[in-house]
């Protein structure tokens, strides 16, 4: 009998596809940095029983017609807004992502984000490289303090509860909103649920974790960013699309808002001519929430276990439903 096509759209680690190659035939894109064009994935996706794939590929209408075989797509991230997750259920066809082991790693970085545009850190240390620094001055980059500030994150889940546990040694006050109510963050680290205009007009920081769905698309758009403090940081470590980037544009030039840390765009990767890159006070990082080698690792092993599960006739580990 031969064995089931597995599909991988980036070049992983041999000890996966050694893995992998347990159960089935493995194709395997052969770059780590560069997506599959998407016609070269089309014509691979063909005959393919199992899909490892990235948040660079669409999985849309078009994958599940030309993918008469396919019986599940492991998403290498936690969002799963590049999967049309509907369309799978009609094929038949199982979607998994990689929840929890990301949490702590994502929630760093956002954290990371907040004090590295707070304390001007990118600024400084081009300060130092261009070799400016002639003497200390008083204000010389004086920042922001991320102590005992009023944080608001926008999005309390998993990553968003990392967040406030990271938080509590910074002796901050914690608002949310989100789409419900999270009581156990509430009684575990003193968080106040407010509504989305509450925290707007009162964080001195905002972090959005949020996934891209229906209600976040555009959330943070120009109403929102002018009812934010003059000196608050806007950070986004959630999904691109959740935010209006014109509206954001629109707010750092006219200093509606301090300053912000972006991981993640509306189009990714970002083109050099962007607006965002002009601004010292605008961070930018490519991406990489999740970027530890510990937590990639896992994130990998997570979907070679649930193609292992699914092509094996089992349950998936971590479905998304
Ligand atoms: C990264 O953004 C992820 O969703 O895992």
């Amino acid at each position: 009998m031969t064995k089931p096509k597995i599909l991988v759209t980036r070049k992983i680690p041999q000890t996966f596809i050694d893995q992998l190659e347990t159960i089935g035939e493995v194709k395997m894109w052969d770059e780590t940095y560069e997506a599959m064009p998407r016609d070269q994935f089309l014509e691979e996706v063909k005959d393919a029983a199992a899909c490892f794939i990235t948040l660079s590929e669409q999985i849309d209408e078009e994958v599940y017609e030309t993918a008469t075989q396919l019986k599940i797509v492991a998403n290498m991230a936690v969002g799963y807004d590049n999967i049309d997750v509907e369309g799978a259920q009609t094929h038949d066809i199982v979607i998994t992502n990689t929840p929890d082991v990301l949490t702590e790693t994502t929630a760093e970085l956002g954290v990371t984000l907040m004090l590295t545009v707070a304390r001007r850190i990118v600024e400084s240390e081009h300060y130092v490289q261009d070799g400016k620094w002639q003497s200390w001055g008083p204000y010389l980059f004086a920042g922001k303090d991320l102590h005992h500030s009023r944080v608001g994150i926008f999005g309390m889940g998993d990553i968003g509860r990392g967040v406030a546990r990271r938080l509590q040694g910074f002796n901050t006050s914690i608002m949310y909103h989100n789409r419900s109510r999270h009581l156990e963050s509430e009684q575990t680290y003193g968080t106040l649920y407010v509504t989305f205009e509450t925290l707007l007009k009162e964080s001195d920081f905002i972090i959005c974790t949020a996934p891209l769905t229906n209600e976040t698309r555009h959330k943070f758009n120009r109403e929102a960013f002018s009812m934010m403090k003059s000196d608050a940081i806007f950070i986004n470590i959630g999904r691109g699309a959740v935010v209006d980037e014109e509206a954001l544009i629109e707010a750092i030039d006219q200093q509606q808002i301090a300053g912000c840390g972006l991981d993640v765009l509306q189009e990714e990767p970002i083109a050099m001519d962007h607006p965002l890159l002009k601004y010292p006070n605008v961070v930018i990082t490519p991406h990489i929430g999740s970027a530890s080698v510990e937590t990639r690792n896992r994130m990998i092993q997570l979907c070679v276990d649930n193609i292992e599960a699914v092509l094996s006739d089992n349950e998936p580990l971590t479905p998304v439903k």
